[in-house]
Protein backbone atom coordinates (compact mmCIF):
# COMPACT_ATOMS: atom_id res chain seq x y z
CA UNK A 1 0.00 0.00 0.00
CA UNK A 2 0.98 3.56 -1.08
CA UNK A 3 0.99 5.59 2.32
CA UNK A 4 1.96 8.48 0.73
CA UNK A 5 -1.36 8.06 -1.52
CA UNK A 6 -4.84 10.10 -0.95
CA UNK A 7 -6.75 8.23 -3.18
CA UNK A 8 -10.28 7.80 -1.38
CA UNK A 9 -9.62 11.13 0.41
CA UNK A 10 -11.68 14.50 0.56
CA UNK A 11 -9.72 17.21 1.64
CA UNK A 12 -10.88 21.09 2.20
CA UNK A 13 -8.65 24.09 1.44
CA UNK A 14 -9.97 27.41 2.51
CA UNK A 15 -8.75 30.87 0.49
CA UNK A 16 -7.96 28.08 -2.41
CA UNK A 17 -8.84 30.34 -5.75
CA UNK A 18 -4.88 31.17 -5.65
CA UNK A 19 -1.30 31.74 -3.71
CA UNK A 20 -0.87 29.31 -1.52
CA UNK A 21 -4.02 27.65 -0.95
CA UNK A 22 -4.21 26.63 -4.61
CA UNK A 23 -0.65 25.22 -4.28
CA UNK A 24 -1.66 23.11 -1.89
CA UNK A 25 -5.37 22.19 -3.30
CA UNK A 26 -3.24 21.01 -6.63
CA UNK A 27 -0.27 19.23 -4.57
CA UNK A 28 -3.43 17.44 -2.43
CA UNK A 29 -5.26 16.69 -6.13
CA UNK A 30 -2.17 15.23 -7.64
CA UNK A 31 -1.16 12.91 -4.93
CA UNK A 32 -5.17 11.81 -5.52
CA UNK A 33 -7.66 13.16 -3.30
CA UNK A 34 -10.79 15.08 -4.26
CA UNK A 35 -10.81 18.42 -3.32
CA UNK A 36 -13.66 21.17 -2.14
CA UNK A 37 -11.78 25.13 -3.22
CA UNK A 38 -12.98 27.54 -1.19
CA UNK A 39 -12.72 31.08 -1.37
CA UNK A 40 -14.90 34.60 -1.21
CA UNK A 41 -13.60 34.97 -4.77
CA UNK A 42 -15.72 32.85 -6.95
CA UNK A 43 -13.81 33.58 -10.66
CA UNK A 44 -10.91 32.16 -8.82
CA UNK A 45 -12.60 29.52 -6.97
CA UNK A 46 -13.56 28.40 -10.29
CA UNK A 47 -10.33 28.38 -12.40
CA UNK A 48 -8.92 26.91 -9.46
CA UNK A 49 -11.61 23.93 -10.09
CA UNK A 50 -10.92 23.97 -13.81
CA UNK A 51 -7.14 23.78 -13.44
CA UNK A 52 -7.61 20.81 -11.00
CA UNK A 53 -10.28 19.16 -13.49
CA UNK A 54 -7.60 19.32 -16.09
CA UNK A 55 -5.41 17.23 -14.02
CA UNK A 56 -8.11 14.78 -13.85
CA UNK A 57 -9.09 15.27 -10.29
CA UNK A 58 -12.38 15.41 -8.66
CA UNK A 59 -12.94 19.03 -7.21
CA UNK A 60 -15.96 21.04 -7.00
CA UNK A 61 -15.69 24.52 -5.02
CA UNK A 62 -17.99 26.46 -2.22
CA UNK A 63 -17.74 30.32 -1.55
CA UNK A 64 -17.27 30.53 1.87
CA UNK A 65 -15.53 33.71 4.01
CA UNK A 66 -14.46 31.91 6.64
CA UNK A 67 -15.01 34.93 8.96
CA UNK A 68 -18.73 34.38 8.82
CA UNK A 69 -20.06 31.75 11.11
CA UNK A 70 -22.50 30.29 8.95
CA UNK A 71 -20.57 30.08 5.69
CA UNK A 72 -18.37 28.25 7.48
CA UNK A 73 -20.35 26.10 8.98
CA UNK A 74 -22.48 25.43 5.46
CA UNK A 75 -18.60 24.68 3.76
CA UNK A 76 -18.35 21.75 6.16
CA UNK A 77 -21.91 20.79 5.69
CA UNK A 78 -22.01 20.98 1.68
CA UNK A 79 -18.82 19.20 1.17
CA UNK A 80 -20.23 16.36 2.91
CA UNK A 81 -22.87 16.49 1.05
CA UNK A 82 -21.28 16.38 -2.17
CA UNK A 83 -18.30 14.19 -1.44
CA UNK A 84 -19.61 12.01 1.73
CA UNK A 85 -17.15 13.32 4.02
CA UNK A 86 -13.76 15.19 5.05
CA UNK A 87 -10.81 13.33 5.87
CA UNK A 88 -8.50 16.79 5.64
CA UNK A 89 -9.39 20.64 6.63
CA UNK A 90 -6.18 22.83 5.60
CA UNK A 91 -6.85 26.41 7.19
CA UNK A 92 -5.20 28.51 4.67
CA UNK A 93 -7.37 31.57 4.07
CA UNK A 94 -5.55 34.73 5.34
CA UNK A 95 -5.39 38.31 5.01
CA UNK A 96 -2.73 40.94 5.88
CA UNK A 97 -4.15 44.92 6.72
CA UNK A 98 -0.27 45.89 7.70
CA UNK A 99 0.19 48.80 9.85
CA UNK A 100 2.23 49.82 13.03
CA UNK A 101 -0.07 49.13 16.24
CA UNK A 102 0.18 53.05 16.49
CA UNK A 103 -1.60 53.99 13.60
CA UNK A 104 -3.59 50.66 13.50
CA UNK A 105 -7.50 50.86 13.13
CA UNK A 106 -10.01 48.77 14.66
CA UNK A 107 -11.32 47.59 11.36
CA UNK A 108 -7.82 46.50 10.63
CA UNK A 109 -7.29 44.78 13.80
CA UNK A 110 -10.80 43.42 13.90
CA UNK A 111 -10.75 42.24 10.33
CA UNK A 112 -7.68 40.34 10.75
CA UNK A 113 -8.39 38.40 13.46
CA UNK A 114 -11.59 37.22 11.74
CA UNK A 115 -9.87 35.67 9.07
CA UNK A 116 -6.74 35.09 10.45
CA UNK A 117 -7.53 32.99 13.62
CA UNK A 118 -11.66 33.40 14.68
CA UNK A 119 -11.61 31.57 11.22
CA UNK A 120 -9.96 28.47 11.86
CA UNK A 121 -11.86 27.84 14.59
CA UNK A 122 -15.25 28.10 12.65
CA UNK A 123 -14.38 25.76 10.06
CA UNK A 124 -12.32 23.16 12.61
CA UNK A 125 -15.81 23.40 15.13
CA UNK A 126 -17.96 21.29 12.63
CA UNK A 127 -15.10 19.41 10.95
CA UNK A 128 -13.81 17.78 14.21
CA UNK A 129 -18.09 16.35 15.27
CA UNK A 130 -17.79 14.87 11.60
CA UNK A 131 -14.19 13.82 11.91
CA UNK A 132 -14.68 12.31 15.68
CA UNK A 133 -17.72 10.33 14.37
CA UNK A 134 -15.23 8.79 11.42
CA UNK A 135 -12.25 8.50 14.03
CA UNK A 136 -10.16 9.98 11.39
CA UNK A 137 -8.95 13.26 10.25
CA UNK A 138 -5.84 15.52 9.49
CA UNK A 139 -6.44 19.09 9.92
CA UNK A 140 -3.42 21.52 8.89
CA UNK A 141 -3.40 25.02 9.64
CA UNK A 142 -1.17 27.54 7.96
CA UNK A 143 0.51 30.14 10.46
CA UNK A 144 2.94 32.13 9.79
CA UNK A 145 7.28 33.32 10.14
CA UNK A 146 5.96 36.61 12.28
CA UNK A 147 4.05 34.68 15.02
CA UNK A 148 7.51 33.60 16.94
CA UNK A 149 9.50 36.90 17.15
CA UNK A 150 7.01 39.71 15.59
CA UNK A 151 7.37 41.45 12.64
CA UNK A 152 6.75 45.39 12.62
CA UNK A 153 3.32 46.69 11.03
CA UNK A 154 2.06 43.22 11.45
CA UNK A 155 0.42 43.11 15.22
CA UNK A 156 -2.74 42.14 14.23
CA UNK A 157 -1.15 39.35 12.03
CA UNK A 158 1.42 38.30 13.85
CA UNK A 159 -1.00 37.65 17.35
CA UNK A 160 -3.34 36.10 14.74
CA UNK A 161 -0.84 33.72 13.31
CA UNK A 162 0.05 33.04 17.14
CA UNK A 163 -3.26 32.11 18.27
CA UNK A 164 -2.88 29.55 15.01
CA UNK A 165 -0.14 27.90 16.99
CA UNK A 166 -2.14 27.56 20.01
CA UNK A 167 -5.02 26.79 18.79
CA UNK A 168 -3.61 23.57 16.53
CA UNK A 169 -1.52 22.62 19.76
CA UNK A 170 -4.67 21.89 22.12
CA UNK A 171 -6.67 20.74 19.16
CA UNK A 172 -4.08 18.32 18.75
CA UNK A 173 -4.39 17.17 22.29
CA UNK A 174 -7.94 17.10 22.73
CA UNK A 175 -8.48 14.93 19.45
CA UNK A 176 -5.50 12.92 19.42
CA UNK A 177 -8.07 10.12 21.03
CA UNK A 178 -10.09 9.96 17.98
CA UNK A 179 -6.95 9.11 15.70
CA UNK A 180 -7.48 12.72 14.20
CA UNK A 181 -3.99 14.81 13.80
CA UNK A 182 -3.75 18.35 13.81
CA UNK A 183 -0.55 20.29 12.65
CA UNK A 184 0.88 24.33 12.04
CA UNK A 185 2.59 24.81 9.28
CA UNK A 186 4.80 28.00 8.93
CA UNK A 187 5.75 29.49 5.63
CA UNK A 188 8.77 32.66 5.46
CA UNK A 189 8.16 34.63 2.86
CA UNK A 190 6.79 33.10 -0.74
CA UNK A 191 6.03 34.24 -3.83
CA UNK A 192 2.49 34.75 -3.88
CA UNK A 193 -0.39 38.12 -4.83
CA UNK A 194 0.31 38.98 -0.67
CA UNK A 195 3.67 39.19 -1.17
CA UNK A 196 3.94 41.04 -4.83
CA UNK A 197 3.38 44.75 -3.68
CA UNK A 198 6.28 44.42 -1.24
CA UNK A 199 8.47 47.02 -2.82
CA UNK A 200 12.02 45.78 -4.28
CA UNK A 201 13.77 47.32 -1.51
CA UNK A 202 12.10 45.88 1.16
CA UNK A 203 12.02 42.26 -0.97
CA UNK A 204 15.68 42.05 -0.65
CA UNK A 205 15.79 43.19 2.93
CA UNK A 206 13.46 40.15 3.72
CA UNK A 207 15.06 37.68 1.24
CA UNK A 208 18.43 38.62 2.85
CA UNK A 209 17.35 37.12 5.92
CA UNK A 210 16.56 33.20 4.19
CA UNK A 211 19.26 31.28 4.47
CA UNK A 212 18.38 29.57 0.85
CA UNK A 213 18.65 32.76 -0.10
CA UNK A 214 15.11 33.01 -2.21
CA UNK A 215 11.31 33.21 -1.83
CA UNK A 216 9.19 29.95 -1.68
CA UNK A 217 6.42 28.39 -3.49
CA UNK A 218 3.19 27.41 -3.20
CA UNK A 219 4.21 24.24 -4.24
CA UNK A 220 7.25 24.20 -1.20
CA UNK A 221 3.77 24.40 1.30
CA UNK A 222 1.47 22.29 -0.91
CA UNK A 223 4.61 19.32 -0.32
CA UNK A 224 4.62 20.16 3.12
CA UNK A 225 1.09 19.76 3.54
CA UNK A 226 0.73 16.63 1.96
CA UNK A 227 3.09 14.76 3.65
CA UNK A 228 1.04 15.61 6.71
CA UNK A 229 -2.04 14.92 4.70
CA UNK A 230 -1.09 11.35 4.37
CA UNK A 231 -0.72 7.97 6.66
CA UNK A 232 3.10 8.31 6.47
CA UNK A 233 2.59 11.37 8.82
CA UNK A 234 0.14 9.35 11.11
CA UNK A 235 2.16 9.63 14.23
CA UNK A 236 2.61 13.40 13.43
CA UNK A 237 0.16 15.98 15.75
CA UNK A 238 0.88 19.41 17.38
CA UNK A 239 3.53 19.91 15.31
CA UNK A 240 4.59 23.38 14.08
CA UNK A 241 6.60 22.84 10.49
CA UNK A 242 8.80 25.70 8.73
CA UNK A 243 8.85 25.86 5.06
CA UNK A 244 10.80 29.17 5.29
CA UNK A 245 14.11 28.43 3.85
CA UNK A 246 15.74 29.43 7.02
CA UNK A 247 14.17 32.59 7.66
CA UNK A 248 14.42 34.27 10.59
CA UNK A 249 12.54 37.69 11.09
N1 LIG B 1 2.73 34.79 1.05
C1 LIG B 1 3.51 34.68 2.15
O1 LIG B 1 4.67 35.10 2.16
C2 LIG B 1 2.95 34.04 3.40
C3 LIG B 1 3.85 33.82 4.46
C4 LIG B 1 3.39 33.23 5.62
C5 LIG B 1 2.07 32.85 5.73
N2 LIG B 1 1.22 33.08 4.71
C6 LIG B 1 -0.17 32.67 4.90
O2 LIG B 1 -0.54 31.76 3.90
C7 LIG B 1 -1.94 31.88 3.62
C8 LIG B 1 -2.13 32.13 2.14
O3 LIG B 1 -1.45 33.31 1.77
P1 LIG B 1 -1.18 33.73 0.25
O4 LIG B 1 0.17 34.32 0.22
O5 LIG B 1 -1.52 32.62 -0.65
O6 LIG B 1 -2.24 34.92 0.11
P2 LIG B 1 -3.15 35.36 -1.12
O7 LIG B 1 -3.67 36.71 -0.77
O8 LIG B 1 -2.42 35.21 -2.40
O9 LIG B 1 -4.34 34.31 -1.10
C9 LIG B 1 -5.26 34.27 -0.05
C10 LIG B 1 -6.56 33.64 -0.54
O10 LIG B 1 -7.48 33.66 0.55
C11 LIG B 1 -8.72 34.19 0.11
N3 LIG B 1 -9.41 34.83 1.22
C12 LIG B 1 -9.20 36.06 1.73
N4 LIG B 1 -10.06 36.31 2.72
C13 LIG B 1 -10.83 35.21 2.85
C14 LIG B 1 -11.91 34.86 3.70
N5 LIG B 1 -12.38 35.72 4.60
N6 LIG B 1 -12.47 33.64 3.56
C15 LIG B 1 -12.00 32.78 2.63
N7 LIG B 1 -11.01 33.05 1.80
C16 LIG B 1 -10.42 34.26 1.89
C17 LIG B 1 -8.34 35.15 -1.00
O11 LIG B 1 -9.45 35.43 -1.85
C18 LIG B 1 -7.21 34.43 -1.68
O12 LIG B 1 -7.67 33.53 -2.66
C19 LIG B 1 -2.43 33.02 4.52
O13 LIG B 1 -2.97 32.48 5.69
C20 LIG B 1 -1.18 33.80 4.81
O14 LIG B 1 -1.29 34.51 6.02
C21 LIG B 1 1.63 33.66 3.54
Amino acid sequence: MDKRSLKGKVAIVTGSGRGLGYGIAKKLAEEGATVMISDVNEENAKNAVASLKELGAEADYILCDVSNWEQADALVKGTIERFGKIDILVNNAGINRDRTLKKMTKEEWDSVIAVNLSGMFYTMSPTVKHMIENQYGRIINISSASYLNGNIGQCNYAAAKAGVIALTRTAGKELGKFKITCNAIVPGFMKTEMTANVPDKAKEIMVGKISLGEMGTPEDVGNMVAFLASDEASHMTQGIYNVDGGMIL
